[in-house]
């Protein structure tokens, strides 16, 4: 398998795989597949990767940059991320972040924040503080991931692509 950024041959995979990725989702509103493309679109796709098997896109994920309150630095927002449903529970999907989160790390990011499952992404490092808030979104779900050890304090504000979304 081979992870690497999109091109635009991909992105019709992409779309059609977030849409499958998320629909059995109870959290999930619809509106991913329909995020990143505004993310494109806005010019904030920071990083956009697949995971390819024999030219088959399997799994995607969007990172995208955001801000936060009372923080300094270059932090991204994480997501959204999908395995196609016939491929997942087989470490495509942790493979796929943590290539991402490194090479997020690498082209100097502070850090990253994501808004999910606490059992899935401690795994990655990812833990919530009750000083980390997006909307009103349970802090447990709220989640950072810090490159270089400063704990950040606010409210996170996404790029606009994500106003669509009923978060
Ligand atoms: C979440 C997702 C990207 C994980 O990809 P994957 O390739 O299936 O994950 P992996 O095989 O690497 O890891 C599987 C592990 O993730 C766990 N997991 C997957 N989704 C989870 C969730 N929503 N909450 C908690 N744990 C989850 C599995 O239980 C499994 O745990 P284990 O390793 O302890 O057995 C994939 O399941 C997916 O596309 N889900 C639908 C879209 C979605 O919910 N995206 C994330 C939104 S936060």
């Amino acid at each position: 398998m081979e992870i690497r950024p999109e091109t635009p041959q991909d992105i019709f995979a992409i779309r059609e795989l977030t849409e499958a990725a998320f629909a059995p989702m109870p959290y999930s509103d619809g509106s991913e597949a329909q995020i990143i493309d505004r993310l494109r679109e806005e010019g904030n796709l920071t990083l956009s990767l697949v995971t390819l098997d024999q030219d088959q896109v399997l799994a995607h994920i969007a990172f995208s940059p955001v801000t936060i309150d009372r923080t300094q630095g270059n932090w991204c927002g994480l997501g959204p991320v999908s395995v196609a449903p016939s491929w997942q529970k087989q470490g495509i999907g942790t493979t796929l972040i943590g290539e991402g989160l490194s090479r997020m790390k690498k082209r100097g990011a502070a850090g990253c924040v994501l808004i999910g499952a606490p059992d899935f992404y401690q795994r990655f490092g990812f833990q919530s503080d009750p000083a980390l808030s997006y909307g009103n979104v349970p802090r447990q779900f709220v989640q950072f991931l810090s490159f270089d050890g400063v704990i950040p304090k606010g409210a996170i504000r996404y790029p606009p692509a994500f106003e669509i979304s009923g978060a």
